[in-house]
Formats: structure tokens, C-alpha cells, sequence
């Protein structure tokens, strides 16, 4: 098995292990709310009823299950078979409807063009340096023409990034990316509307971190 192969799977075993071994409450990402800035998205109108919205990384559905209580037509997909199960106990607790997947976020199980909007809460900075073009590749792909991408990530610019509680190299690299990278990333087949640092990264054991909340339109 190749490095790089070996450094593929841990990041994604990381998160399988740590959703199967501990509870939501401990899973320092969860913040048992979507963030303001979705929430103040969708409160604003941006995206119309009854939308295909993609929630990417949807962890235990926190988000994914917001946007379904608002009416929107969800889909959700995320690496971790617990959490997929876990999104899907929610949605049923909240009596809303839902598609929540097991699936690689490189590897998307949509056809193309048929997304209004994606959302990615702590998906992207997941994903290694060499693996971000094949990322930003498939979000295009499942977006319509002029469809969204809202990203929040963690920010490499301010203190307070994260570590994750169980020491791994390779998971601690990948948090925290700069806006350089960002707009490396997505500035070839997305047109930026916003790229703005907040501070309203929830977390359970530290000051908030500072995060990017990004919109990006499929050109
Ligand atoms: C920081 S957590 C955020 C979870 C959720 N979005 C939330 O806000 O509660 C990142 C999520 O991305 C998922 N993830 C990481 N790499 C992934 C990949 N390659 N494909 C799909 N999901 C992935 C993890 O399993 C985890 O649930």
C-alpha cells in the first residue's frame, strides 16, 4: 500500500472510529444547532422552498435535518456509517423526510446538475492538499448552472484551531486552511460572492475557533 493510500484512509478512519466510539456530546465538532450563518441564509430568502439542497459531511445531521424542518428537498451524505445512521434517527425524531447516505464526498452519489445548493459545515478541511481539486470538481458537478456552495471551514490565520482529542499527525495537518487555498480551490469553475472570516465555529472544549464562511456560485 502506498503512502499516500495509507494517509487516505486514516483521515476517513479517524472519523468512522470516533463516531462508533464515543457519543455526539463528545464529538467536539458537534454544536447541536446549524450555524448562524446558514440559519440567517435561509432566513433571508436565499434559497427558494422546496430546493435540492446537499448536505456534504453531514455528521450526526445537525444541519441536514435544520434544512429539512425549513422544507427543503435534503439529501446528505457522509463517511461514517454511525453518523449516517445517527442523521437519520434525527430526522425521524423531528418527522421530516430525507436521503442520508454513506458515501465519499470525492466520490458523490448524485447525477450532475441537479443540486440547488450545497452546504459543507467542516467537510472541506478535512480533505488533503491533493485531493481539494477532485473535491471542488464533484461539488460542481452535482450543482445546477448559478447553484450555491456554502462552505464553512476552519481558518489556518487565527489561534484557536483545532486539534482532534486522539493524536494523529495526519488528522491535525489537515485542519485549518488559508484563503489563498480556498480561492485556489474553487475560484476555476465557482464565482465568489463572500469570503469572510467568523467566529461562530462552535466548540465544546475551547474558546471559539475562527472559521471562513465562503458562498460560492457555480459559474
Ligand atoms: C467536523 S465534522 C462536521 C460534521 C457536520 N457537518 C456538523 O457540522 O456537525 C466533519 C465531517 O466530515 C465527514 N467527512 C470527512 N471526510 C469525509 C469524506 N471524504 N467524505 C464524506 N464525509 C467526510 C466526517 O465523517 C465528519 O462527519
Amino acid at each position: 500500500m502506498s503512502t499516500s493510500t495509507t494517509a487516505k484512509l486514516n483521515v476517513r478512519e479517524y472519523y468512522v472510529n470516533r463516531y462508533k466510539e464515543t457519543k455526539p456530546a463528545e464529538q467536539e465538532w458537534n454544536a447541536g444547532t446549524a450555524m448562524p450563518e446558514l440559519i440567517n441564509f435561509v432566513i433571508d430568502g436565499r434559497i427558494p422552498y422546496g430546493a435540492n439542497v446537499l448536505d456534504i459531511g453531514c455528521g450526526v445531521g445537525t444541519e441536514a435535518v435544520f434544512l429539512a424542518t425549513r422544507g427543503f428537498n435534503v439529501s446528505a451524505i457522509d463517511i461514517s456509517a454511525t453518523a449516517i445512521e445517527k442523521t437519520r434517527q434525527l430526522a425521524e425524531f423531528y418527522g421530516v423526510a430525507l436521503d442520508a447516505q454513506v458515501s465519499d464526498v470525492l466520490d458523490l452519489p448524485m447525477e450532475n446538475a441537479g443540486v440547488d445548493l450545497v452546504t459543507d459545515r467542516g467537510c472541506f478541511h478535512c480533505i488533503r492538499a491533493d485531493e481539494r481539486a477532485i473535491f471542488a470538481a464533484e461539488i460542481a458537478r452535482v450543482l445546477k448552472p448559478g447553484g450555491l456552495y456554502v462552505l464553512r471551514c476552519f481558518s489556518s490565520q487565527k489561534p484557536g484551531v483545532p486539534k482532534p482529542t486522539n493524536e494523529n499527525d495526519f488528522v491535525i495537518k489537515t485542519f485549518g486552511v488559508s484563503s489563498q487555498e480556498i480561492w485556489d480551490t474553487f475560484s476555476r469553475d465557482f464565482i465568489c460572492e463572500k469570503l469572510e472570516l467568523v467566529a461562530s465555529f462552535p466548540a465544546l472544549d475551547r474558546p471559539d475557533p475562527y472559521g471562513w464562511f465562503c458562498l460560492w456560485h457555480k459559474a
